[in-house]
């Protein structure tokens, strides 16, 4: 505790003696940092080395993105003698692990080392994170190009920093996805998992069954509120979607691969399942040869505490031999393509009624002696990891997998709770942290007058708060955690990194950085910081974090007003007369007691005479509501 104290202490008398001169906002923040004086300044005569062939790729594209900023000539080259030097450790130092790295930067040059070329990697992103900002530049910028003389011991704290992209509800292309890719590793994400397939999109070709792609991959054109739209017209013409062809799948891989990301391919089974169906009416119980791939329709019921029922049939049929055969197909083409130790096959919100009335599941039921049909998916799951077991593959599901009974092998991702990953890790499984409450990045994150339109809401400070291994779990079997971002309101690439970043960063640090250096509000300065580089990357994020957090509560009949931000040090000014807010309207100051009458509250924050974020209108009805 002692060591730790002094630590802390040391990175603060840094940081208050050259805090001035060059801040340093990495994020995630590493496991140990140290500033040692002075700077290291990049010129036209720079090289990057690298000590083994393994470690070009990273070197060429280190390169490419110091030269498109910089305009110098910067070359690589396999030596140890650049004034950047990407050295593979001659034996490996046990701190560092698989991906961790150790950086000294001096007024002569850097070197990064590591064991493995995963660790030279993360080094390069903390070193284009140590440049100023304008390294995000698409074009060359002229300014000194210095980076501060520091020393770093860095590695990750959990092995598994993911974050899901659903290809299924909006179809994201290739280039697109290689985009996402880009960022996510550069806060040292290393897992992407596609959610290739759901009731709105097949998005991978499988060339043993065509009509997944002819048929599934399309819809028919809706705009709107997803969920609210109307079904498919008889004839109507199927023209929204797409797929990646095996080749384009390879060619994100390889992407992915040297950026040391794994992608992880799901295919949903046996519910969320219209697409395959739409394509192959055979494979469910009710065989309806008129399913269509849904464009986002009102077809299920949700009844407020986890059950549901599907108004159309979007299940797999667990009791015909020829679901089997069929998805044996499609794991036999995934597992050739996908080098991915995990397949992910779903698992989640499987609807049973038509189950319930299938005649061959009724046989199945009694065959197997099973007398509620829910367990009827814990057979399904077994099967489905017999295939994936002859494939070389392990199965990972959504959390719901646990409840049918599955073999000790099987990896959950906990998404309800975090009391489905503790329980799953005290039953032996591995788990994957990515609980709705902390990682569901498709959530609001800001005032929900002002954010586009979702059942549910999840800020920044949420996510950073967020703890992988909670009190009861056992640790050795959190693999880590994942940020998800479903896309039924995602209809753009825009869109996406609005609403992961910066979420997504606080959830890199929470992966990556040691629990005990957790701070927010350091923490949410970083990010500040990390806004300018995404500007002139051209990268979007969201601003909610500067917006005010009204809450409301009522008592003896009257409202009062509670205001705070998730960003400190910021001023909230409030009108309730129906005129504008600004810095010379009344400040809050304190829980406010709303006057009789219909009021309107408007308001905005500011700092340094400045307004920020956005205005806030909350008319009697939106009060009345909270
Ligand atoms: C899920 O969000 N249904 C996994």
């Amino acid at each position: 505790m002692i060591k730790k104290l002094s630590f802390f202490a040391l990175i603060f008398v840094c940081t208050m003696t050259y805090g001035q001169e060059s801040a340093i906002n990495l994020i995630p923040q590493p496991a140990e940092i140290q500033k040692t004086g002075g700077s290291f300044q990049l010129s036209s005569s720079s090289k990057i080395s690298y000590s083994n062939q393994e470690c070009r790729k990273i070197a060429e594209l280190m390169a490419a993105k110091l030269k498109t900023a910089t305009g110098f000539s910067i070359k690589s080259e396999q030596n140890t003698s650049g004034s950047i030097q990407l050295n593979l450790n001659k034996g490996p130092v046990e701190k560092l692990g698989r991906e961790g790295y150790s950086f000294v930067s001096s007024s002569k040059g850097v070197v990064i080392s590591a064991n493995e070329p995963a660790g030279l990697f993360y080094g390069a992103q903390t070193l284009l994170q140590l440049l100023p900002p304008e390294i995000e530049s698409k074009s060359a910028v002229k300014i000194k190009w210095t980076l501060p003389c520091v020393k770093i011991t860095d590695y990750p704290r959990f092995s598994w920093r993911g974050m899901m992209l659903d290809v299924s509800r909006n179809f994201f292309t290739k280039e697109e996805v290689m985009q996402y890719i880009d960022q996510i590793s550069r806060f040292k994400y290393n897992t992407l998992h596609l959610h290739l397939t759901d009731d709105n999109g097949w998005r991978i070709e499988i060339k043993s069954l065509p009509k997944l792609t002819e048929v599934g991959a399309w819809r028919v054109p809706r705009a709107g509120h997803f969920g609210e739209r109307s079904d498919p017209k008889p004839g109507e013409k199927a023209t929204v979607g797409g797929f990646y062809t095996q080749e384009d799948m390879k060619e994100i891989i390889r992407y992915a691969q040297d950026r040391f990301v794994t992608i992880i391919p799901e295919i949903e089974t046996p519910g969320h399942s219209l697409a395959a169906v739409a394509s192959y009416p055979e494979l469910s119980c009710t065989k309806n040869p008129d399913a269509k791939v849904n464009p986002g329709t009102p077809f299920s019921e949700w009844y407020g505490n986890g059950t549901f029922k599907m108004l159309v049939d979007n299940t797999l049929n667990p009791s015909d031999e020829k679901v089997y055969q069929f998805l044996d197909k499609v794991f036999t083409e995934l597992a050739a393509i996908f080098p991915a130790q995990y397949i992910h096959v779903g698992g989640d919100e499987c609807y049973k009624g038509y189950w319930l009335q299938d005649e061959g599941c009724q046989a199945l039921m009694k065959k197997l002696n099973i007398r509620h049909v829910e367990d009827l998916q814990g057979y399904f799951m077994n099967r489905i990891e017999s295939i994936l077991k002859a494939k070389g593959k392990k199965l990972l599901g959504w959390d719901e997998i646990l409840e049918g009974g599955i073999s000790p092998d099987a990896t959950l991702m906990s998404w309800r709770s975090l009391q489905g990953g503790i329980e799953a890790s005290r039953m032996g499984h591995d788990v994957i942290m990515s609980p709705l409450q902390y990682c569901y990045i498709d959530y609001q994150q800001g005032d929900q007058t002002i954010e586009p339109p979702l059942y549910a809401g999840l800020r920044m400070n949420t996510c950073y708060s967020f703890e992988p291994v909670p009190e009861g779990a056992v640790a050795k079997h959190i693999l880590g955690g994942q940020a998800n971002l479903w896309t039924e309101q995602v209809p753009t690439f825009r869109h996406a990194e609005y609403m992961t970043w910066p979420r997504g960063w606080a959830l890199a640090e929470v992966l990556w950085s040691p629990k005990e250096s957790k701070e927010w509000t350091g923490f949410v300065k970083r990010a500040e910081k990390q806004f300018d580089r995404d500007d002139l990357a051209g990268i979007n994020h969201s601003l909610a974090v500067y917006d005010a957090i009204i809450t409301v509560a009522r008592t003896a009949g009257k409202m009062t007003v509670n205001m705070d931000t998730e960003m400190p040090g910021l001023e909230i000014f409030y009108t309730i007369d129906d005129t504008m807010p600004d810095s010379k309207t009344m400040k809050y100051s304190g829980p406010v007691v709303l006057p009789e009458g219909p009021v309107t509250l408007r308001v905005i924050t500011y700092r340094n005479g400045k307004p920020l974020g956005h205005l806030i209108t909350l008319d009697p009805q939106e009060l009345a509501k909270r």
